[in-house]
């Protein structure tokens, strides 16, 4: 009898890759947002902190901006411990280029990549265990919520072209997970046709392959604007 019948295939490898290289133009201020203190510890910091928790997530990549590999070395993945970042990698000048970065810096041998956005420290380990569980079974997973006001289609004259049905809209937030190899592919080819798209699920669209929402938490904000900080401030204290 073949003594491997029965038995569960070994779950592989899960890089995770936060694309923590933007500028925060619209929040404005000295330090970029992503190292700004959120109740005493660094944005950044309570994003890594929920990849290092859960237990799914087996590698993680960090892509900031180049003059600052090794004040995340030392500030952040020493000072805080976090032992499953890999590797520091410096970004580029879109999002979609920062991704790229960290995609490209991971070597074969990985079942599902999930990206993150730095700017979203009130992810859960709960959360990323849905969305990489339901990865598993599905394929590509975007974490999303469903848009609670009315959505207008407008044309360049600020004119309505369409109302879209509520009920079928949904706010894509991080993490998306993919499969490793059609997120690489869908990177390819998104930069050979020089497209780019404010989401790593858009690429993998375009390659025709199914992507499916899970349905997340409205307390995932990005941390975009100074009253965002604000408001995850509170969030974080109520929990
Ligand atoms: N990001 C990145 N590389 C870029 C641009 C953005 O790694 N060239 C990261 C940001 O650091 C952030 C995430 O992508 O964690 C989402 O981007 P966004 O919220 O737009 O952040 P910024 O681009 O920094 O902000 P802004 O657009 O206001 O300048
Ligand atoms: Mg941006």
């Amino acid at each position: 009898m073949n003594p491997a019948m029965g038995a569960k295939a070994p779950l592989g490898r899960v890089a995770a890759i936060i694309p923590a290289a933007g500028q925060g133009k619209r929040m404005g201020g000295g330090t970029v947002k992503q190292f700004l203190p959120l109740l005493g510890k660094p944005v950044l910091a309570h994003t890594l902190a929920a990849f290092e928790a859960a237990a799914c997530i087996t590698d993680v990549v960090l892509v900031v901006g180049d003059e600052l590999v090794d004040a995340c070395r030392n500030d952040i993945v020493a000072q805080y411990g976090f032992h499953k970042v890999r590797g520091i990698v410096a970004g580029g000048r879109e999002r979609q280029d920062s991704v790229f970065n960290g995609l490209r810096s991971l070597g074969p041998g990985y079942e599902l990549v999930v990206v993150h956005d730095a700017a979203r420290p009130l992810i859960t380990p709960a959360v990323l265990e849905r969305a990489v569980a339901e990865a598993r079974g599905r394929g590509s997973v975007v974490v999303a919520v469903p848009v609670k006001d009315t959505i207008k289609l407008v044309d360049d004259q600020g004119a309505v072209r369409e109302t879209p049905d509520r009920g079928r809209l949904w706010a894509a937030q991080t993490p998306q997970v993919f499969p490793f190899e059609a997120l690489l592919e869908a990177h390819h080819k998104a930069r050979r046709e020089g497209f780019i798209g404010t989401d790593d699920a858009a690429l993998v669209e375009r390659l025709g392959r199914p992507v499916y929402v899970l349905e997340g938490s409205p307390e995932n904000i990005k941390i975009t604007t100074p009253e965002d900080l604000l408001l995850a401030e509170s969030i974080l204290g109520r929990r």
